[in-house]
């Protein structure tokens, strides 16, 4: 019972997500544009600013920010950058003057998700005036993937950011979590360590079977930049072994392919029934 209403709880929050999205982006009186990113990954938060205003603007000076923070504001060639996104955002000048003013972001963290607003100042040094132009809503996601791996080769693991701190790992056969890699033990490590961060990568070396099971590099808050499920193949098979399972395989497909034919015929026919 417990289970079950978990589960339905899981789909659920998916659908109302996507529900959720739809409909803002549905909505006549809402001008938000959603826009998303994989965590660590870059993201293009978009704006213009000339169809607004007449192309008169020799200087513009461009603000963007969030509810509670600056985010980021350019007057010509002078730029300031909101702490919390220090090195990560930019709207390069050139652009800005074409009249593109959309934000530049890199290394894009789960704490940044939410709504940016951009604006245009206008008028001299005494009176200026605020014009809105654009409201963003920048969803981040986290990556989830498979890799298969030989056994005996070196695993290797996307870290997609500074900010990955840890690598946990928990066997197929179970045992829980532990932990394989810690950022803040590597820098005082003396090689004992089977993992090691080799140009923004996690490497693990010479796996084997025991390895296979699922890996999640964390960041700091514990929160899953990455959930990566590793299986372990059989090292490739001398060529004694590839004549033998050639023979198989022909055997065995020249067996299937009549199900597989009436398989696909009856796939066909459901989708044709349905375009009907
Ligand atoms: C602004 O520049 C970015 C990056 O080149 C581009 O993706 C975007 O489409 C541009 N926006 C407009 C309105 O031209
Ligand atoms: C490795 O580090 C430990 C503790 O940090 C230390 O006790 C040990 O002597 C070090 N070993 C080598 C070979 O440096």
């Amino acid at each position: 019972m417990e289970t079950r209403s978990t589960s339905s709880w899981m789909c659920l929050y998916p659908i109302m997500w996507l529900w959720l999205i739809s409909y803002a982006g549905s909505s006549p009186v809402s001008s938000v544009v959603h826009t998303w990113s994989g965590v660590g990954l870059q993201a293009i938060l978009p704006c213009t600013w000339k169809s607004r205003v007449g192309a008169s603007s020799q200087l513009p000076y461009i603000q963007w920010e969030t509810v509670t923070d600056t985010v980021f504001e350019r007057i010509g060639e002078r730029s300031f950058q909101g702490e919390a996104f220090r090195n990560r955002v930019d709207v390069p000048m050139e652009m800005l003057e074409e009249g593109n003013c959309s934000l530049f972001f890199t290394d894009v963290q789960f704490g940044d998700a939410g709504i940016y607003e951009s604006y245009l100042v206008v008028g001299q040094t005494r009176i200026k005036k605020r014009i809105f132009l654009q409201s963003v809503q920048l969803l981040v996601f986290d990556h989830k993937l498979r890799s298969s791996v030989e056994s005996g080769k070196d695993l290797y693991l996307e870290t997609y950011t500074s900010h990955a701190e840890t690598l946990v790992f928990e066997s197929s056969e179970g045992y829980g979590w532990i932990e394989l890699w810690q950022r803040s033990k590597e820098r005082n490590k003396n090689g004992t360590s089977r993992v090691e961060e080799v140009e923004g990568k996690l490497v693990v070396r010479s796996v084997s079977a025991s390895d296979s099971g699922i890996y999640k590099v964390l960041d700091a808050d514990g929160l899953a930049l990455s959930t990566v499920r590793v299986s372990v193949t059989d090292p490739a098979p001398t060529k004694a072994t590839v004549v033998f399972e050639k023979q198989s395989t022909f055997s065995s497909v020249s067996l299937n392919s009549p199900s597989l034919c009436v398989t696909a015929s009856l796939l066909l026919s459901a989708l044709i029934l349905n375009l009907l």
